[in-house]
């Protein structure tokens, strides 16, 4: 049995719901439907369930946004960020000053980093962790002398961030549009789907032609104009996307042969939700030069990015070098003592109650689970791994043809779920499933049952209303 609304209810629901949608600008923002609807108001959560502002109960089949690792509510994490607030609640990390959670955060995480990433910048989320990765390595080649090197590959549909920079190296095509993005700076290669590969070819010949594409983008700017290459583990926002095997490995090694350096991206992938801390090593067998990670470092307790660099790089950008040794990057908030503090009792807690185990046993179980939704109407593919998982809508089976736009089919198949209990995210025509980690197995069926009911009642909605599902 789970808990029944945790505390009362202590607000007036209409105020907040108006009080939100009068003033409050909200991320990523469909205005018509906001204008028209306002925003679930979410006022409570405890382990994996969310309560909204009328005291309803959902299961957070999202864990926040990917980010909720250890389940909500966690009274130990509370009692942390309060101690840590009376003890010390800020003080700045510049040059000649540190506190004690930023130290020790910063020797756990090269601890569980691989063994060659030892030197931890602190951000203040996952954008400003890939922001601030790129001027670290466009700092790197400068102090090298190699000051053409500043151009990054990244991949269509991936996401880095909504920064200024990471804009520009988030692939999502609809996201850059109506914005400005920084110039030249980010060229793309293709998304490596496996689903969408062209008809008629295997997963091997398609990882091939995925390997081959990016050393011809290197060769075509010039190696000596490419920085980094840009790649998340497993695609989150862009849909969920697990690439052929062999793909990271493969790729590195290019990037290796020309000198461009390699940026694993783990701001979703970290901290247990393929069931380790970092995925690069253990799942992809990647030896990245920097790995980013933000979201379940803290479990979204309270907001934190690291940059994770690797020795070589360090080296060469604490070189002293006569008027020219001062790193001139950081934030007022980089190593926060409350952030830092809740990032280690995260982690205190993942490695106690053995969540990266959990999630490797029960993952399996639950990919198996959702995999059965695969014969229901619409549903063209379910993928993912472990706690990370994605369900893609089609009108059409065979050909993978999808509905039209208009039709908004992951918001009809969230709106059904919410209505009956479930938080899933809707993504243009996929629905994502990332809940926190420490769902049972009876919570992960009562998941299924609800999404699978759920996309029922939209294809009967559809079928109702003449729109065509084959
Ligand atoms: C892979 C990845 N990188 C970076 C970011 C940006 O993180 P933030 O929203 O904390 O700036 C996100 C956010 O979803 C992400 O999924």
């Amino acid at each position: 049995m789970t808990d029944p609304m945790p505390t009362q209810p202590r607000y007036d629901a209409k105020v907040l719901w108006r009080q939100d949608k009068d003033h409050c600008i909200h991320p990523f923002t469909h205005f018509p439907s906001f204008e028209k609807e306002g925003a679930l108001v979410i006022a409570e959560g405890r382990g994996a369930y969310v309560f909204d502002v009328d005291g309803r109960r959902y299961l957070d089949g999202i864990a926040g946004l990917w980010c909720v690792n250890i389940g909500h509510g966690n009274a130990e994490m509370a009692d942390t960020l309060a101690e840590q607030a009376r003890r010390l609640s800020f003080f700045n990390t510049f040059v000649d000053t540190t506190n004690p959670p930023a130290a020790q955060l910063a020797a756990k995480l090269a601890d569980l980093a691989p063994a060659h990433l030892n030197r931890v910048f602190f951000d203040t989320g996952g954008s400003a962790a890939n922001d601030s990765t790129v001027r670290t390595i466009h700092y790197y080649f400068n102090r090298l002398g190699m000051h053409a090197k500043k151009k990054l590959i990244s991949r269509v549909d991936a996401y880095h961030g909504s920064s200024y920079l990471t804009m520009a190296l988030t692939g999502k095509r609809e996201d850059h549009e109506g914005f400005d993005l920084p110039e030249g700076l980010v060229d793309y290669v293709s998304c490596p789907n496996p689903y969408r590969r062209p008809a008629g070819m295997t997963i091997d010949e398609y990882c091939d032609q995925l390997v081959d594409e990016l050393e011809a983008k290197i060769l075509e700017l010039g190696p000596e104009n490419v920085a980094a290459f840009f790649a998340e583990p497993i695609m989150g926002a862009g849909g969920v996307i697990v690439p052929p095997a062999g793909y990271h490995r493969r790729t590195q090694d290019v990037c290796r042969r020309y000198g461009v350096l390699t940026v694993s991206d783990e701001v979703v992938t970290g901290f247990g939700r393929l069931g380790h801390m970092f995925a690069s090593e253990p799942t992809f067998d990647l030896s990245p030069d920097v790995i980013t990670s933000a979201k379940g470092i803290t479990s979204g307790y309270v907001p934190l990015g690291a940059s994770i660099f690797s020795d070589q790089i360090y080296e060469v950008i604490s070189r002293s070098e006569p008027g020219r040794d001062s790193f001139n990057h950081g934030f007022t908030y980089s190593g926060h003592p409350i952030c830092c503090a809740a990032a280690l009792k995260n982690i205190e807690i993942i490695e106690r109650d053995r969540i990266c185990e959990h999630v490797r046993e029960v993952g399996p179980y639950f990919e198996k689970r959702l995999s059965r939704l695969e014969s229901l109407p619409l549903v063209g593919d379910v993928r993912g791994s472990h706690f990370m998982l994605c369900v893609e809508n089609v009108a059409n089976k065979q050909t993978k043809a999808l509905l039209p736009e208009e039709v908004a089919i992951g918001d009809r198949i969230s709106d059904h779920c919410e209505k009956r209990g479930l938080i899933v995210r809707p993504l243009g025509h996929l629905n994502v499933i990332s809940p926190p980690l420490i769902m049972t197995r009876d919570e992960i069926d009562e998941l299924v049952e609800i999404l699978g009911a759920s996309i029922e009642a939209t294809a009967d909605d559809l079928t109702r209303e003449g729109i065509r599902i084959d």
